[in-house]
């Protein structure tokens, strides 16, 4: 009876903005049934800058936050925190099952015909531990290009993401990677998905990009099946949305990336002495 209480529990996804949209949305096809509860961190957007220390610090807290919400599991959707936290985070929650995510380096490497990979990530994921490690168990054989994509997170959580800065942007960081013979893009960053659009215009036909969202998903679900926490239901899952920005922006990004009319509900960062919280902002 418990379990299946627990069952219909929410799985909690993670983000610094919008970016793990696009893992909530692969959820959403895979696992239609499950109720899914997602924190967008935009008072702290980007991510990509700051320092692990600092990431590891909001992380916690908005797992905190999933948890009092009962989250069943946790999927850090954003590269750059499962770089700076993970590790972390599963120190602090042993009890609690996390799905994170890394560029897929595997995989690119595995299929590359050029031996040319390019991985679109931010800084401070280039700059961890997990990225160093992730390159010298399976990029030894293949010549990768890295881009830091700077500003690339802002146009995207601007709305910017088909218009002419954007473009010049990517073309940018694109055309000398193409140049040098890369057939295979890794997207390190859950916000790049949205330009995959643009990315294709700039790579044509031939190059594979790869989007990590679809495995995250599937991932999601074998841990799940593992713990017996699949949802025991056949109806459709809810889907609640905070942001720690400006809730009414929030739900037009949703709809204008997702076509989703859920409407976004605010969470509010405290500091209680050496603490930080984060709350809903209804309590
Ligand atoms: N979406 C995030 C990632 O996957 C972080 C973007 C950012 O806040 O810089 O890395």
């Amino acid at each position: 009876m418990e379990n299946k209480a627990a069952s219909q529990n929410p799985i909690g996804i993670f983000d610094s903005g919008v970016g793990g949209l696009s893992v909530l949305n692969e959820l959403r096809r895979l696992l239609p049934q499950e109720n899914l509860l997602y924190v967008a961190d935009q008072a702290h957007v980007p991510y990509g800058s700051r320092p692990l220390d600092e990431i590891r610090r909001f992380s916690e807290a908005i797992t905190h936050f999933l948890l009092v919400h009962k989250a069943k599991l946790i999927v850090v959707a954003c590269n750059t925190a499962s770089a700076a936290a993970l590790t972390n985070l599963r120190n602090i929650f042993p009890a609690v099952p996390f799905v994170g995510m890394e560029p897929a380096v595997k995989p690119a490497a595995r299929q590359t015909q050029s031996g040319r990979v390019g991985v679109l990530a931010t800084a401070t994921t280039f700059a961890s531990e997990r990225y160093a490690d992730l390159m010298a168990r399976y990029a030894r054989e293949v010549v990768v290009w890295e881009d830091p994509c700077r500003g690339l997170v802002d146009l995207i959580e601007s709305g910017e993401v088909d218009t002419p800065v954007t473009m010049t942007l990517l073309q940018d960081i694109l055309d000398p990677m193409l140049a040098s013979g890369v057939d295979t893009l890794v997207l390190g960053c859950t916000h790049y998905p949205f330009v995959i659009p643009l990315l294709r215009q700039i790579s044509g036909p031939e190059v594979m990009i790869i989007d990590p969202a679809p495995a995250i998903a599937r991932q999601v679900e074998r841990v799940l099946q593992q713990n017996e926490k699949l949802a025991s239901t056949s109806a459709a899952g809810e889907v609640r949305l905070f942001t720690t920005g400006a809730a009414g922006l929030f739900t037009g990004q949703v709809r204008g990336l997702l076509g989703m009319s859920e409407r976004g509900e605010t969470a509010v960062w405290r500091q209680d002495g050496n603490e930080l919280v984060l709350q809903s902002a209804q309590v």
